[in-house]
């Protein structure tokens, strides 16, 4: 059964008149303009480019590495952190020094995992929820052979995520360290940090979160709520581009007692002093290893100053809720009836900004959306995940997304 005209005519203009009041839009100007006739909910897995970035790369690779060549060192080598805050302050909930932008989440989470266990001695086990980003168990896994350590679940479902129940339910004292996602990659689930941070401290081990797909989306108060450390990627809500660099999150009074497994020229104090051996920098610039990205760390400064100016959290997650909600209420109209089952949490404090559908013939169904210009993600073993990203996608790119894929699912 496709939607019958009205209905769909009806909810067309409903989406267009909600576009119309949008707070958002005008920000979507800003953007690289979409190829003719596609439709992108995948900001989730790759965000948009800003239309400023080729001038504003250019320029710099022009006027500071051409012109200032190796003297723009002397601005260039505080970007990292200082990007950090501005990150920490407007998407995070960071404090000033908390925040430093490097590496891949791979890396970080590997940096700061690591450095995390050194400093619980004697503990033993490592959590991790059971439906975590692949990398997240991979890191934890290679971490746990080499030194010796065993990696326990916390359960997670495959829909509603996990709960501070189910984290308790693996805590003991042999845990030294519980490394979490926020927010689901597959069903955008979303954890209360605040509790689980609670319960996991009162067992003396840290907590390590995953906010991939937290950034940028929903609000995160690293600080209010009591996490100790945090990796997230740049190029999903922050529109930073490709491979563009990571952060990482340290709570300033972990800072001094952790410290980082690779021993890098750009972490250490003195680093110009070329001294023999390592003493780590003071704060969380001993977070850094190499050489940092100089210009994905500024295509990450402008998708931070571009959220900011939308208003941070405030402004863009009203937008993600009701972009969720309105997919979630035409997905039960047209889909569920057609043999799809909603397979994100239908609270929107419990859900991030995707939104995730469950089909016999999902893989399918996700070729044939990319064939008509509609691009989602397929996850396994049989979701397509709808990406909202608040400051780019808009109600009609929603509706139109769920009347295709109707047309494509009828029996
Ligand atoms: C939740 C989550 N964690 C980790 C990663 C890996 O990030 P990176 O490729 O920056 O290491 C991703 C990538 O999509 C992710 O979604």
């Amino acid at each position: 059964m496709a939607p019958d005209d009205t209905g769909a005519a009806e909810v067309l203009s409903r989406a267009g008149a909600a576009d119309a009041t949008d707070p958002l839009s005008a920000y979507r100007d800003r953007f690289v303009p979409l190829p003719d006739g596609v439709i992108y909910l995948d900001g989730n897995s790759l965000g948009r480019p800003l239309r400023r970035l080729p001038e504003l790369l250019g320029r710099v690779i022009e006027e500071e590495w051409g012109g200032g060549l190796i003297r723009s060192w002397d601005h260039w080598e505080l970007l990292a952190s200082e990007v950090g805050d501005e990150l920490g302050a407007t998407l995070l909930g960071a404090r000033p020094g908390e925040v430093t932008v490097s590496d891949s989440t791979t890396v970080n989470l590997y940096k700061l995992a690591m450095a995390a266990i050194g400093a619980r001695p004697g503990r033993d086990v490592v959590l991790i929820d059971s439906d975590s980003f692949p990398t997240d168990r991979y890191v934890l896994d290679g971490i746990a052979e080499r030194h010796g350590l065993q990696v326990r679940e916390v359960a997670s479902h495959l829909d509603e995520g996990f709960d501070v129940e189910a984290v308790e339910a693996s805590l003991d004292e042999r845990v030294g360290l519980v490394c979490l996602s926020h927010v689901g990659y597959r069903s955008a689930a979303r954890a209360d940090m605040a509790p689980i941070n609670r319960a996991i401290h009162s067992s003396g081990a840290l907590v390590l979160w995953d906010l991939c797909h937290s950034v940028g989306a929903v609000p995160v108060d690293l600080t209010g709520t009591g996490c100790d450390l945090a990796v997230g990627c740049t190029y999903k809500y922050l529109n930073a581009g490709p491979g563009a660099p990571a952060f990482l999150y340290v709570r300033r009074e972990h800072q001094a007692q952790l410290r980082p497994p690779i021993w890098g020229w750009f972490g250490a104090a003195d680093q110009f002093e070329m001294g023999a051996s390592y003493e780590p920098r003071a704060g969380i610039g001993r977070f850094q290893a190499g050489t940092p990205p100089i210009l994905g760390i500024l295509s990450v400064r402008e998708g931070v100053r571009l959220l900011a100016e939308a208003g941070g959290p405030s402004g863009l997650y009203p937008k993600a809720v009701a972009l969720t909600a309105f997919g979630l209420e035409l997905a039960d109209r047209w889909l569920v009836p057609i043999g799809f089952r909603v397979a994100s949490p239908r609270r929107p404090d419990r859900r991030g900004a995707h939104l995730t559908l469950e089909h016999a013939r999902a893989r399918q169904l996700c070729q044939l959306l990319a064939r008509a210009g509609v691009l989602t993600d397929f996850r396994t073993p049989d979701r397509i995940r709808l990406g909202m990203a608040p400051i780019t996608t808009t109600f009609t790119d929603v509706a139109r997304a769920i009347l295709r894929l109707a047309e494509l699912a009828v029996p």
